[in-house]
């Protein structure tokens, strides 16, 4: 790679070992991806924020890491954690859980992270603009930062995240590059979309055919919500390992299928109908008969206007099972300003902030519940938490949902 005066500085120890390490760990990284410079970074979200993917020698990395006062040259968010940092035992996180958590984000905190433990940062002010270059993990972040906003980012993993963060750059390939982000596969959608798990639905049913490919949508309608982005983006880098999609008429790079194709041939097209859609909802949701103990939403974490919905579907009625709605701490506070998580206490639904079943140390509140089977509207939770958990899980609409929480059957 070819280094600026000041970028080879940095790889020869001048500004400290954490910077010099860094630096390596992504000159490294360029050499493999055949990448011939690197590019500054303005943000950075951070994969590895949670002690269940950071075991203790993550952990002992970052804090090596941030030893002799680091700090993060760029602005840079946590991913969702371990647990909820506001009410861990209320929630029946472990003390160890808790010891364990707060040692990792303190480390991150040290060097300057933000600890708003999200995946969802671009709802609550980590918004990059189109065409910037940032660092980010978390594969539903990154599909939608890619793919929605339009900035630029690898799917980076923990260290390379931490080097991107301390180093303020990333070795310039892959979805930095122009050529690298033109469409490969075409989907028409001809399935009527409206409830953001028909987005997850459609979603897991390309990402199971494109794997880490760039699929290019069309009929999709011009009005689709954030909401549905996000979870459409979510199922994407669930089922396969998709960091960028393009939907003609909707997304930044995509004003006509030309644009969003960059002159390549699709190297296979699809259309999605209505069976497609719903052989994608039986795939998600196999288990049938048992009571519903747990209903999940918010993976991605939910937006104001996802805790609106359901705030309106149970007002004035109680739920019978256990009901978590994932969200940022922030959007949290708006809820409980608006009298909206008002609503959805009365009626027995927890917000809860920092941690979602995935990458949660959800073991411990689960035996608090007594888990039976879980319904979600996410289809990256439906994608994951059978096979984390062994909890049968059912995947269904939002409202389904609600009724699945309000009856205690889905
Ligand atoms: Fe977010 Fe956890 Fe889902 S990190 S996307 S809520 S698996």
């Amino acid at each position: 790679m070819k280094l600026t005066a000041e970028e080879q500085k940095m790889l020869d120890g001048q500004y400290g070992k954490s910077v010099q390490k860094s630096m390596e760990i992504l000159t490294s990284l360029g050499d493999i991806y055949g990448a011939e410079r690197m590019i500054p970074v303005k943000s950075v979200h951070m994969p590895g924020s949670s002690i269940v993917v950071a075991g203790e020698a993550a952990t002992s990395f970052v804090e090596q890491m941030g030893e002799n006062e680091t700090r993060f040259a760029a602005f840079t968010t946590l991913n969702t954690g371990a647990m909820d940092m506001d009410r861990p035992q209320e929630l029946g996180f472990s003390e160890e859980t808790i010891a364990r958590q707060e040692r990792l984000t303190g480390a991150y905190r040290r060097m300057g992270g933000v600890p708003c433990h999200t995946c969802t940062p671009y709802l609550i002010g980590h918004c990059p603009k189109f065409g910037e270059h940032v660092a980010w993990g978390e594969s539903s972040a990154i599909a939608f930062v890619n793919s929605v906003i339009g900035a630029r980012t690898n799917r980076e993993g923990g260290p390379a995240a931490l080097a991107a963060a301390i180093a303020g750059r990333v070795p310039a390939y892959g979805y930095h590059l122009d050529e690298n982000r033109r469409g490969q596969f075409l989907i028409h959608v001809e399935a009527s979309l409206s409830d953001i798990a028909d987005y997850g639905a459609l979603g897991y049913w390309v990402g199971t055919r494109v794997e880490s490919g760039v699929p290019v949508f069309t009929g999709i309608p011009a009005d689709v919500s954030t909401d549905q982005l996000k979870s459409l983006g979510a199922a994407l880098a669930s089922s396969g390992a998709v960091a960028l999609f393009h939907i003609v008429g909707v997304t930044p790079e995509a004003p006509t299928l030309e644009a969003a194709m960059g002159g390549n041939a699709p190297k296979e097209t699809w259309t999605v109908g209505e069976e497609e859609l719903r052989s994608a909802y039986e795939t998600l949701s196999k288990q049938q008969g048992q009571p519903v103990s747990l209903v999940a939403m918010g993976c991605p974490h939910s937006s104001l206007n996802e805790i609106v919905k359901v705030a309106s579907l149970v007002e004035g009625k109680k739920v019978k099972t256990a009901f978590w709605m994932l969200c940022a701490q922030p959007v949290k506070h708006l809820a409980e300003r608006s009298g909206h998580a008002g609503i959805l206490e009365e009626a027995g639904v927890t917000l809860v902030c920092d941690t979602c079943p995935v990458l949660g140390a959800m073991g411990e509140p689960m035996e608090k519940i007594g888990m039976t089977a879980m319904a979600t509207n996410s289809a990256k939770l439906a994608h994951y938490a059978p096979g984390q958990w062994k909890i049968p899980t059912y995947y269904g609409t939002t409202e389904q949902c609600v009724n699945a929480a309000l009856k205690g059957v889905f």
